[in-house]
């Protein structure tokens, strides 16, 4: 049976998105809203399962759709909203925390980091969290998911989830199995002062990332201050995994000049970090401050932004009204 193509991800609404972000998600949108139907979701209902201050969080989801307006995704082709301003989110949540099972959360990973050493005092929302997460994609019955390789886990629980459902309300091929697209090269930007650590927004230093608001100034900065060693640049690749900063470097390299690893590193072989810095910081210049001076000024402009929000949540809704109505068909609900 062929089914239509349905592309959905949420983003948590953090302000000061990164590098990373955008290497690992955002660029990865826009490419897939060329190809097929689009849903890209600021998952505010996410966020607060951690406290968040109201002013912030506000601020954190504007910022995230200006981001994603700047690097190229088109709220006429694709549709763009906040996760809480669809109920049906929350509405197929419930239900699916009844098809879920606790052995299933209990194994997943990111809550036992983000819970710490005390997990009775995580909200229980956060342990339901891939219970949202399986709802936010089901609800549209989305058949791909980008995703960093670090929700490769959600994304499984969702598959999960949705095979119980269709075996639970007897209705084979229901909720299409969402597939996720992990990107391969880059699902990992590393941090500029510690290759073994991802690039992060947490990160207390800001030279340890390229954020999407630097100017020239910062990304020659932060460039040149990035970690590297006083030894010629590996002339192969099983030399250069070998040495973390070095390999995330070229790899960031590589992706903003749509290179092959091998290429990038061919130019680039025994000569000293200088010369990859300065080819590096030329690229992210060119590539990453339009995208800046674009999210401030949308920032400026408030009333744009919410009017982007109303008109994806209004397209979401309609989807999500509609298969709202048949999921509580199946279960039985009146
Ligand atoms: N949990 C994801 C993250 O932290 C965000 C997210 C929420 C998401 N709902 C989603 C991603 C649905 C893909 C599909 O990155």
């Amino acid at each position: 049976m062929s089914k239509k193509k349905l592309v959905f991800s949420g983003v948590q609404p953090t302000g000061n998105l990164h590098l990373g972000n955008y290497l690992g998600a955002l660029k990865n949108f826009v490419s897939l809203q060329k190809e097929m139907e689009c849903i890209y979701c600021v998952v505010d209902l996410h966020a607060i399962t951690t406290l968040q201050r109201p002013s912030v969080l506000q601020s954190n989801v504007l910022e995230t759709v200006a981001s994603f307006i700047s690097t190229g995704l088109d709220p006429n082709k694709s549709i763009i909203f906040n996760q809480s301003s669809v109920p049906g989110h929350t509405q197929l949540a419930w239900i699916l925390n009844c098809v879920s099972r606790i052995g299933w959360l209990n194994r997943m990973t990111q809550f036992k980091d983000k819970a710490g050493s005390d997990k009775e005092k995580a909200s229980v929302g956060l342990y339901i969290y891939p219970n949202l997460m399986a709802a936010d994609i089901l609800l549209y019955k989305a058949t791909h998911v980008p995703v960093g390789a670090d929700q490769k886990q959600h994304l499984e629980l969702s598959r999960d989830i949705a095979q119980k459902f269709n075996n639970d309300f007897n209705c084979k091929d229901f909720f299409p199995i969402p597939e996720p697209l992990i990107p391969k090269n880059v699902s990992r930007v590393m941090s500029l002062r510690d290759g073994t650590k991802k690039m992060s927004k947490s990160e207390e230093s800001d030279f340890s990332r390229i954020n999407l608001k630097d100017n020239a100034d910062e990304i020659l900065k932060k460039v040149k201050k990035a970690k590297s060693d006083s030894e010629p640049i590996p002339e192969n690749l099983s030399n250069l995994e070998k040495k973390p900063e070095a390999l995330n470097l070229i790899n960031i390299y590589a992706e903003l000049t749509k290179k092959s690893l091998d290429a990038a590193l061919s130019e680039v072989a025994g000569k000293e970090y200088s010369f990859l810095k300065t080819k590096l910081s030329d690229a992210l210049i060119t590539e990453i401050v339009p995208i800046g001076k674009e999210i401030k000024r949308l920032l400026n402009d408030k009333a744009h932004l919410m009017q982007i929000l109303k008109k994806g949540k209004e397209k979401a809704n309609i989807i999500a009204e509609e298969n709202l109505k048949n999921i509580r068909e199946k279960v039985g609900l009146i």
